[in-house]
C-alpha cells in the first residue's frame, strides 16, 4: 500500500523513567515483531525526561521516538527550549506540534506553529502536525474552515515531500473525552485534509502523506477507524499509557 500505517502515542506530561522503563519491556513483549511487515509503524512521544531510557530499551525493536514540542531557533539564548536538532540528537524522528493543548493553554498560534514545523523540517524531523476543531466551531459549521485555515497557516511555504509530514486529525472536543469522533466523521474530514494537501502541494504529495485520528481511540474503535479509506493510523493519548492497551491497539492496527 502506499501508505504506512501509524500507530503514535502521546503520553502527554506523564511517566517517570522508572515508569518508561517498565512500560517499554512490557510492550516490546506483547507486540509483533520488527521485521513482520504487517506491524504499523509505532511511535512514542514521551516527555523529554525519558526520552534517553526509552532510545536504550527500544532502539533495536523498531519502535520509534518522537517528541511533544519543539522551538523554532536552532540553538542559543532561549531558557527552557529544544531545538529540532536536540531532538534528532536525542533519536527523535518526529515531533508533535500544534497540539490543541500548547495551541490552547500555552497560546500557541498557527504562525509559530508554522516557524515550528519549518525549523522541523530543516532540521530533518518529521512534523506531527496535529489540526482540529474545537465543539463550538463544529456546532457552528465551521470545522472544515478552521481546519483548512490551520493547515493552510501552519504549512505556509514550507517545501516538503508527503513522506516527510504527518497530518494528525484531533477534534478538540474528542481529547480526553472518552467522546470519539464517528469513523465516518473522521474519514469525512480526512479526505478534505488530503484535498487541501492537494491544492497546497499537489496530488502526488497529497496521497503519499499519512494522515491519522486523535481523540479517545481505544482498543475497541480502532479498527473501525483503520476500516476507512483514509485514515492511515492513529495519535493516541489515554489509551497509550498502558503497555497492554497500547499493544492491543498496535495487534489490531497489523
Ligand atoms: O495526542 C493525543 C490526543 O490528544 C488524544 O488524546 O487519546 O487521551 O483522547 P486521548
Amino acid at each position: 500500500f502506499l501508505r504506512r500505517r501509524l500507530i503514535a502515542a502521546n503520553w502527554k506530561m506523564n511517566k517517570s523513567i522508572r515508569e518508561a522503563e517498565d512500560f517499554a519491556r512490557e510492550f516490546l513483549q506483547l507486540i509483533p515483531d520488527a521485521n513482520s511487515n504487517e506491524r504499523p509503524e509505532i511511535v512514542i512521544c514521551p516527555p523529554f525526561t525519558t526520552l534517553s531510557t526509552l532510545k536504550s530499551i527500544t532502539e533495536d525493536y523498531g519502535v520509534k521516538l518522537g517528541a511533544q514540542n519543539a522551538f523554532w531557533e536552532e540553538k542559543g539564548a532561549y531558557t527552557g527550549e529544544i531545538s529540532p536538532s536536540m531532538l534528532l540528537d536525542a533519536a527523535c524522528s518526529y515531533v508533535i506540534l500544534g497540539h490543541s493543548e500548547r495551541r490552547q493553554i500555552m497560546g500557541e498560534s498557527n504562525n509559530i506553529i508554522n516557524r515550528k514545523v519549518k525549523a522541523a523540517v530543516e532540521a530533518g524531523i518529521i512534523p506531527l502536525l496535529c489540526v482540529g476543531e474545537t465543539l463550538q466551531e463544529r456546532e457552528k459549521d465551521r470545522a472544515r474552515e478552521v481546519v483548512k485555515e490551520q493547515l493552510v497557516k501552519c504549512l505556509k511555504d514550507i517545501k516538503l515531500s508527503g513522506e516527510k509530514l504527518v497530518v494528525a486529525y484531533e477534534p478538540v472536543w474528542a481529547i480526553g473525552t472518552g467522546v470519539n469522533a464517528s469513523s465516518d466523521d473522521a474519514q469525512e474530514m480526512i479526505a478534505f485534509i488530503r484535498s487541501c494537501l492537494e491544492k497546497i502541494y499537489s496530488r502526488e504529495e497529497a496521497d503519499l502523506t499519512r494522515i491519522i485520528y486523535g481523540g479517545s481511540v481505544k482498543e475497541e474503535n480502532i479498527a473501525e477507524f483503520l476500516g476507512e479509506a483514509d485514515v492511515d493510523g492513529a495519535l493516541i493519548g489515554g489509551a497509550s499509557l498502558q503497555a497492554e492497551s497500547l499493544a492491543r491497539i498496535v495487534r489490531l492496527s497489523s
